[in-house]
């Protein structure tokens, strides 16, 4: 992974300059984008293919980047609890993400019990989810998951607004778009705390983790880049991107 992950020059560990160095190597990039191809292009039935795809991770969101929270300490651990707390609702079960995408799925008609689509969706899917559970799951790799959750956060609410806006083009209601149209803020708000407060002051607190900080950032870049252009290459010769799908889309 290391070897494939082009990685930004590391700037001074500072907090302001460590999230500047984030936030611009997550900034959108003009060319093909499965959010936008969404937003304007794809037919209802790529839209649950979509959120097919994502119930790996969305139904268990959040989860993975908390098992850093026992492996960090001081201001950084403060600022992952601060993202933590709003990804799991501030203790309201009805506003918990993972609840929220449950409900965007049985809405929509999908299965929502964890695991439904375990078998249908392909490798790089899972090894999206597989990246940022290895990196909360090993304190050596803490400085990987928090640079890991910066960049994730940084790249959700401007995607976030095309996904909702494509869902409801293709014909959804408020309710399978409510998880994105909250992410829109919620991320906006996410990615500010993950870039100062957590990757920042675990970059001062912690200097010498300032190298994975950016690993993180960068893997979860390449390898949700590989997971996205999966799907699009799939549409795009008009072919499902699920496993077991046959045939090529009329
Ligand atoms: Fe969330
Ligand atoms: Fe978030």
């Amino acid at each position: 992974m290391r070897e494939r992950t082009p990685v930004p020059d590391a700037p001074l560990p500072q907090r302001e300059a460590v999230a500047e160095t984030l936030f611009a190597l997550t900034a959108p990039t003009p060319g093909p984008s499965l959010s936008r191809y969404i937003a304007r292009t794809a037919d209802r039935e790529q839209a649950l293919e979509f959120l097919m795809q994502r119930s790996i991770y969305t139904l268990r969101e959040a989860d993975a980047h908390s098992w850093a929270i026992p492996r960090l300490t001081g201001r950084a651990k403060a600022a992952l609890m601060e993202i933590q707390a709003d990804e799991y609702g501030g203790g309201d079960f009805d506003r918990m993400h993972q609840d929220l995408f449950a409900r965007t799925l049985l809405h929509a008609g999908l299965d929502a019990g964890y695991g439904a689509y375990v078998d249908r969706v392909p490798a790089i899917t899972l090894a999206s989810f597989n990246l940022m559970t290895m990196f909360g799951l090993n304190r050596r790799l803490r400085g990987a998951a928090v640079g890991h959750l910066a960049a994730f956060e940084m790249t959700s609410s401007i995607p976030c607004r095309a996904i909702a806006e494509g869902l409801r083009r293709v014909g959804f209601d408020d309710v399978v778009a409510d998880y994105y149209d909250e992410h829109v803020e919620a991320d906006a708000v996410h990615e500010q705390i993950a870039g100062r407060d957590l990757a920042g002051s675990l970059a001062e607190d912690e200097p010498e983790l300032l190298g994975d900080i950016l690993f993180g950032a960068a893997a979860c870049l390449t390898v949700d880049g590989w997971a996205g252009d999966h799907i699009l290459q799939a549409w795009e010769a008009s072919r499902s991107s699920l496993r077991g799908a046959v045939g090529v889309r009329s």
